[in-house]
């Protein structure tokens, strides 16, 4: 019998830089056409967004937050080194990277090589910046399971959900970003990531994928034109929460001890119009949140893709199959720090499911 072992946590690019770079993202949010002007009004804003920038924009703040980020992942690994899994499987959202114009699924796994590398800060001039000072040549050593991608996929088939599956990236070199992001924060101590992995991508941005090539871009171009058709959307969130109880049944009936993670921040700014695209939606993550701590899994399955999308909490589909893994094995979350913030971007959340 296999062992699972369930963690939540985040991809958010924003930590990829030095701290002092990461208010930036607001900074650029206040440049956008599609961002009303109302909210960009500082008279108007609340006193939280105003003590985060603090007179300095954000910076001492960003040095606080890339401590507390810091010790979240570093909780989220010690579980991992604990638990030392046979494989990792993570979800992740594809935005935009092999999710394209030629081809989007709902779900994808991806059976990599045994042993391959990723060159995150390669950019053919130098390296891009990033907080651990890297060069552009700086390797990340990291091992696929091309056998047990393909023993899940077969599985989830098996069991009625029509998986898709890849053993390369489509378009891009390397991982998507949710992954890329993960393992690099995983690892942010630079001790190595000695285990191999699942790369599960899932379709969060839906109907919204193509336009705003998986990120903030539509708040910087022309609205899609009046009555112009709108895209398919993402999966159901109840659909993601089943997939994960398959993946969680799949492997508890395999021979591997197997970590799944579910990678990403909660509500996103830039997606929701509830605060003109500027914060986050507090109250839908405490909402989420509240259910999370209470195991109230019922809630999260009816939890409605409008609402959700409302919220910015698109990405939050990857934390459905997570949920939905934990409500299969009937297991309790520990939740090492739960973050909202008006400046960078995300509300963040780090758990354990041991
Ligand atoms: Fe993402």
């Amino acid at each position: 019998m296999g062992e699972i072992l369930g963690l939540g946590c985040t991809h958010y690019p924003g930590l990829l830089l030095p701290d002092e770079k990461l208010p930036g993202g607001f900074h650029h949010l206040l440049t956008a056409p599609n961002v009303p002007v109302e909210y960009k009004d500082r008279a108007r804003w609340p006193d939280s967004l105003l003590s985060e920038l603090g007179n300095d924009a954000g910076v001492a703040s960003a040095r606080r937050y890339g401590a507390r980020m810091a010790d979240g992942f570093r909780a989220v690994r010690r579980s991992l080194d604990q638990f030392n899994p046979d494989i990792v499987v993570l979800w992740g959202d594809d935005q935009y990277e092999n999710f394209r114009e030629d081809i989007i699924p709902a779900f994808c796994v991806l059976g990599l090589d045994d042993d391959f590398g990723i060159e995150p800060w390669h950019n053919g001039n130098g390296g891009k910046p990033n907080r651990w000072n890297e060069s552009g040549d700086w390797t990340m050593r990291l091992r696929g399971h091309r056998a047990a991608a393909n023993f899940l996929a077969r599985a989830m088939i098996d069991r009625g959900i029509d998986m898709a599956y890849a053993y390369k990236p489509l378009h891009i070199d390397g991982l998507a970003h949710a992954f890329t992001n993960t393992l690099l924060y995983l690892d942010w101590d630079r001790r190595g990531f000695p285990w191999p992995i699942i790369p599960f991508a899932i379709n969060c941005y839906g109907s919204n994928l193509i336009h705003a090539k998986g990120g903030m871009a539509a708040l910087f171009k022309p609205p899609a034109p009046e009555g112009a058709p709108l895209d398919p959307p993402a999966p159901q969130p109840w659909r993601c929460m089943e997939a994960g109880k398959a993946v969680a049944e799949i492997f508890a009936d395999s021979p591997w001890r197997v970590a799944v993670i579910a990678s990403s921040s909660w509500s996103h700014c830039f997606l929701s119009p509830t605060n003109g695209y500027l914060w986050p939606d507090h109250v839908a993550d405490r909402e989420m949140l509240e259910a999370l701590e209470q195991s109230d899994f019922t809630f999260w399955r009816k939890r409605s893709r409008d609402r959700m999308e409302q919220a910015g909490q698109h990405e939050m589909l990857n934390w459905m199959a997570l949920v939905g893994a934990m409500e299969a094995l009937g297991k309790k979350p520990t939740i090492h720090d739960y973050v909202e913030t008006h400046v960078f971007m995300s509300d963040k959340c780090f758990v354990t499911y041991q």
